[in-house]
């Protein structure tokens, strides 16, 4: 049951229109599809329709509108063929479904009483048979039928062109969208629903109507949304030459969803935690999430649906481009360099873990058994770390020629990577045969960094190796074109013009170069030097790689404080407090902290000259997960154990300093959504964070001051994380519980009470996870749920999840047995926690593989748990 992309054929027949009839009910919905089609005159001829299902209940089929009988055709709930068709014809199907027992959340389902779609990538299938894949186009016209007083809004893509009643209270309105489009871009929404209405002109002076949908509830919560809306629409005109084109633009939002949000063709649909906001009930972490996924779904109208993809293997196609659209978006609105920091430590620990982990793939997978495994951090983020080299490669004129390029001659298609790396060549003149390996081969690259210095030639030489690791299906690599950028800081912490040649002028020598490495080494000589400089490699995270150099203790501090890139002061300051933790975990009690990490931070918490963000970040140690990732063989408690004795000693040591940076920083006067301003909070409730952490008196007065006067709930979410983490325990439960009084009627604060509670070492006992579970507010059918308790308690509690025991992964692979039967694709993410269990010491690695093993045994096992559960068994 693999699917290969060699194996990809045209399709055999097209589709030119679709015409599609919902007849809503409280107990099913009937389906009445008519599709307009043709033999593709690029297909072999004489194949017989096959047409995809899954789970549907043929009630009738009729060709060119006559009736077929039992014999004419063959329907299972997965397929409906016919041998013999004419050329062009006209097929009619109606089809009955369930929305209301639609627990996987694929196709139309229910949520909180409104009906919604998911299409992607292979829902539309759940709806009518269709051949649904993403090179088959076609016009849309959609009419929806429902109760009208329990469904006043009936939604669908494109112009809202008719309404009426009907008998019996119904009623129905009629969408037709003229772009040709995928079925995975189809939508469909009925409920009772509040409108809340804006406008937007565009840059040619068209008047767009903007609409957000939501429960009336939930009102209040939809200004960030469309502020963000608006600034994206904007950002596309002025930074890529993209303007709307429909003359409406919708989102609604929906409490139960599998993923962030959805692109479906001017509807897009948001899980409710990724779309609305108020100051009162959403921390700045979400009102910048939703910015940039508002900003993400609304860039894919033509990343991705104008252009679409012409298989699921061409998937990272929009949505590497897309995620590289809304990181420049999200960095043009706040501090690009922490969004930098934000990004790359995303996908140095998480991304990297699965490129090193069973399932690693390419960003363009050559095989898969289930396509709603691979929405990965491989595709997504590293597809758009591949983007964003071809753009530092081209630079920023030649990108936007090329992506001009890539719109014009793509508009309308279904294409692949290929043609997009093409029209990035076209347009600007480069190769990029080579570097088109980013997207052929798995795997981290590995860059192996010496150098030497000449006293008497006055130059520094570095050599730079690179090797690409096996991956299960790769066993050889080639070198791949990597962007590498260098700068070199000299002693008085000068970043150094670097000059390649004796003769090259100092004064017109760049002071930063980006390294084109394509070989498995190179060497590179930079001129005119008076010292031996310290390197600073990587700049900005130049492209996805690991890099290995010997710096020392004194070196990383040096460039904690000087480097000119402020991506690698942060990232100086993890190396070396990963180095110090590295260093302390096999030691007796006694061995102190190394006094110059202590020198550093007193240094930072000071530091008033500096971006704060930046300070607020590179305080932050370096997380478990990323101390794992960086192991050989990872032994969680001993890495929790030191990061917890370094922690303690930097807390006890700087006490001072922390309560003064957090009195220098509090709140003064109304919630300000600014970058200074979060930074502000950020560093604040760091200071605090820390001061509970070692039971401060004073941190504890000011924690329980905070959450109880907060005015935002950046505030109060912060002041109760650092109880929750404490050893306060009367404080900790008081504060849940008036948490929970206040909040309890909505459900995007309960989910981050949850998530407060599962994700901390302290409070996040295997017991007490377990009783969040039977808690009131607890719904196993919502994903949101599940997340916040067993997602954040297998994903960030890491001490916990692994105990030794072996308790925490049988309590995960019991909930993936029981979500396995409700929610297959909810159930398959949850297993990627135990997927690296070759990455752990024994007394880990092997009761992770024995949950896996309960996992394999489990009779009818979804094909999308199946497939994670054996790739990660494979010999
Ligand atoms: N295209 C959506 C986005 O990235 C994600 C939808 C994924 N859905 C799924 N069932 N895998 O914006
Ligand atoms: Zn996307």
């Amino acid at each position: 049951q693999t699917i290969y992309l060699k194996d990809y054929e045209v399709p055999p027949f097209l589709v030119d229109h679709t015409d599609l009839r919902f007849e809503l009910f409280e107990d099913g919905a009937r389906v009445h599809s008519t599709l307009s089609m043709r033999r593709n005159p690029e297909s072999a001829a004489g194949q017989p329709l096959e047409l995809d299902g899954d789970s549907l209940e043929l009630e009738s089929v009729a060709l060119d509108g006559q009736a077929l009988s039992d014999g004419d055709y063959e329907a299972t709930p997965a397929s409906l063929r016919i041998d013999s068709v004419p050329d062009q014809f006209s097929l009619s199907v109606v089809t009955w479904i369930r929305p209301q027992d639609n627990t996987r959340l694929e196709g139309l389902y229910k949520s909180s009483g409104m009906f919604c779609t998911q299409c992607e990538a292979e829902g539309f299938r759940c709806i009518t048979y269709y051949p649904d894949r993403p090179d088959v186009m076609a016009r849309f016209r959609t009419r929806i039928e429902a109760d009208q007083s329990r469904y006043p809004v009936l939604l669908s893509n494109g112009n809202d062109v008719e309404r009426g009643e009907l008998d019996d209270g119904r009623h129905y309105a009629v969408w037709e969208d003229p772009f040709p489009k995928p079925s995975y871009l189809f939508a469909l929404v009925a409920g009772d629903l509040v409108e809340k209405k804006d406008q937007f002109t565009t840059v040619s002076g068209r008047e767009i109507d903007l609409r957000m949908y939501v429960e009336p509830r939930n009102a209040e919560k939809c200004d960030h949304a469309l502020v963000s809306l608006k600034k994206a629409m904007r950002w596309d005109e002025e930074v890529y030459g993209r303007e709307y084109d429909l003359d409406i633009f919708m989102i609604v939002a929906v409490d139960d969803f599998n993923m962030g949000a959805m692109e479906n063709k001017g509807l897009n649909i948001f899980n409710s935690s990724c779309v609305l906001a108020s100051p009162d009930t959403a921390t700045d972490m979400a009102f910048q999430r939703i910015e940039s996924i508002v900003a993400h779904e609304y860039f894919h109208n033509w990343s991705g649906n104008r252009v679409t993809c012409r298989d699921w293997f061409q998937l990272s196609l929009k949505e590497g481009f897309t995620v590289f659209r809304d990181t420049q978006f999200s960095s043009d609105m706040g501090s690009p360099t922490v969004k930098r920091i934000e990004d790359a430590s995303l996908l140095r620990t998480a991304q990297f873990a699965e490129d090193g982990g069973p399932m690693a793939h390419p960003v363009r997978p050559d095989s898969y058994m289930e396509i709603s495994n691979f929405y990965t951090l491989t595709v997504y983020e590293k597809g758009c770390e591949v983007v964003r080299m071809i753009h530092t490669l081209l630079g920023p004129e030649q990108f936007r020629a090329g992506s001009d390029l890539y719109f014009e001659r793509h508009d309308g298609q279904a294409v692949t990577t290929d043609d997009f790396v093409r029209a990035m060549e076209d347009a600007s003149g480069r190769d990029l045969s080579q570097f088109r390996l980013w997207y052929e081969q798995a795997g981290t690259p590995r860059l192996t960094v010496e150098d030497e210095y000449d006293d008497a030639q006055g130059t520094y030489r570095l050599t730079i190796h690179q090797s690409v690791p096996a991956t299960p299906g790769q066993p050889e690599k080639q070198p791949q074109h990597i962007p590498f950028a260098v700068g070199l800081i000299g002693e008085q912490g000068k970043a150094l013009p670097l000059r390649l040649s004796a003769d090259e002028d100092e004064n017109d020598a760049p002071t930063q170069r980006v390294l084109e490495l394509t070989g498995d080494s190179h060497t590179f000589t930079f001129h005119g030097l008076q010292a031996r400089p310290v390197p600073s490699l990587l700049q900005g995270f130049s492209a996805p790689v690991r890099v290995d150099y010997p710096w020392t203790r004194d070196q990383l501090m040096f460039l904690m404080s000087h480097d000119p890139d402020g991506f690698n002061r942060w990232d100086a300051s993890q190396r070396l407090a990963s180095d110090v933790i590295e260093s302390l975990m096999h030691q007796p009690k006694d061995v102190r902290t190394d006094r110059r990490l202590l020198t550093a931070y007193r240094h930072l918490l000071a530091d008033r000259s500096l971006d704060q963000a930046l300070v607020a970040r590179m305080l932050q140690l370096p997380t478990v997960a990323a101390l794992i990732e960086q192991s050989e063989t990872a032994d969680v408690q001993a890495i929790h154990e030191a990061r917890r004795r370094v922690l303690t000693e930097l807390a006890v040591e700087l006490r001072d300093d922390l309560v003064a940076c957090y009195r220098r920083n509090q709140e003064s006067g109304e919630y300000r959504l600014e970058p200074e301003d979060i930074a502000r909070r950020a560093l604040k409730n760091t200071a605090l964070a820390w001061l509970l952490h070692v039971k401060d008196e004073e941190g504890r007065m000011l924690a329980v001051k905070q959450f109880e006067g907060a005015t935002n709930m950046t505030d109060r979410a912060s002041a109760l994380r650092a109880l929750v983490n404490s050893d306060f325990e009367g404080d900790r439960q008081q504060a849940l519980d008036r948490f929970y009084g206040q909040f309890k009627e909505d459900p995007q604060v309960v989910e981050q009470w949850f998530a407060i509670q599962a994700s901390s070492p302290n409070a996040g006992s295997l017991a007490h996870v377990e009783a969040l579970l039977e808690h009131e507010a607890f719904d196993w059918k919502n994903p949101n749920k599940i997340r916040s308790v067993v997602g954040a308690f297998a994903g960030q509690n890491l001490s916990r999840f692994h105990a030794k025991d072996g308790s925490g992964y049988r309590f995960l692979a019991k909930r993936i047995l029981a979500l396995d039967e409700t929610n297959p694709q909810i159930a398959a993410r949850l297993v990627s926690p135990l997927t690296r269990w070759r990455k752990f010491k024994n007394v880990y690695s092997e009761g992770m593989k024995s949950a896996l093993e309960t996992l394999r045994d489990k009779p009818d096992l979804s094909k999308d748990v199946y497939e994670v559960v054996h790739k990660s068994l494979k010999d």
